[in-house]
């Protein structure tokens, strides 16, 4: 009897071994986050930053001065770097931006009075100068070419308005803030924050320009289209 009780827990014991077989004991924490985080972006394509372009120090001086400048704005209350602060990683931290006419700054910053949030959510601009093929949520400012297939040209809202010689997609996307009413121009009737008339609000928009040449030729040359400033007013952001 005795010998049957010792068989059948052996028994048990082995059956209860082979279920077991295949568990894997918790072998603790992983040697090294970094090993563990370099492994998990290696899946994704993911490659270190290469060495850039060394830039004239004059150019990058220039740029940020522009960047962090809130008269470029009509109202000189806003600078690009209002919603793209380095404090909140090259964003403002909101889920729309505020323009101008707002107050504050990163995820306090508040509309001012009568105006509407910008529709869309301020990207970080962090890495974007390592080159992209196009920019804004839409694309709707791509460089024609990314990887070699366009020669350097760019395609914009502005149609062949855009002013030649821009040199990359960066600098072809910095015109449109400061043209865009909401984020950084003003409304008609805007006083800057000195209290002056805002000016550059005051011209009118145009219609954006044609998509296709017009079917037949125009017998006089019609209003001069007002400059790219104008006309790129009335592209959404
Ligand atoms: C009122 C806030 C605001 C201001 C001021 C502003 N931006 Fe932006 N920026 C945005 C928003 C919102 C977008 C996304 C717009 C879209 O996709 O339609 C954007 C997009 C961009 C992008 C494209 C990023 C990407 O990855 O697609 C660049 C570059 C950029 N802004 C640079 C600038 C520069 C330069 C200025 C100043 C001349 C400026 N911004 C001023 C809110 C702002």
């Amino acid at each position: 009897m005795m010998t049957r009780i010792v068989r059948t827990a052996y028994l048990g014991l082995l059956v209860l071994a082979t279920g077991c077989d295949g568990w894997t004991t918790p072998s603790g924490p992983p040697a090294s986050l970094d090993a563990e985080l370099r492994q998990s972006l290696s899946r994704w394509g993911t490659v270190p930053i290469g060495s850039t372009p060394a830039q004239p120090p004059a150019l990058v001086d220039l740029g940020q001065a522009l960047m962090f400048d809130k008269v470029l704005s009509g109202n000189r209350d806003i600078a690009c770097a209002t919603c793209h602060n380095p404090v909140t990683n090259a964003g403002d931290g909101l889920a729309l931006a505020i323009g101008t006419g707002g107050s504050g700054l990163g995820p306090s910053r508040t509309l001012g009075p009568d105006r509407q949030f910008i529709p869309r959510n301020a990207p970080t601009l962090l890495n974007t100068g390592l080159g992209a093929p196009y920019l804004f949520w839409d694309g709707r400012v791509a460089n024609l070419g990314f990887g070699g297939g366009g020669g350097g040209a760019f395609q914009t809202p502005a149609g062949n308005q855009l002013p030649a010689g821009l040199p990359t997609l960066l600098a072809v996307q910095a015109m449109f803030p400061v043209m865009n009413r909401g984020e950084m121009r003003g409304v008609p009737g805007d006083h800057d924050r000195f209290g002056n008339p805002n000016e550059l609000a005051e011209f009118g928009d145009c219609t954006p320009p044609p998509r296709s040449p017009p079917s037949r030729p125009r017998r006089s040359p019609g209003p001069t289209r007002p400059s790219i400033a104008i006309c790129s007013t009335t592209m959404r952001r």
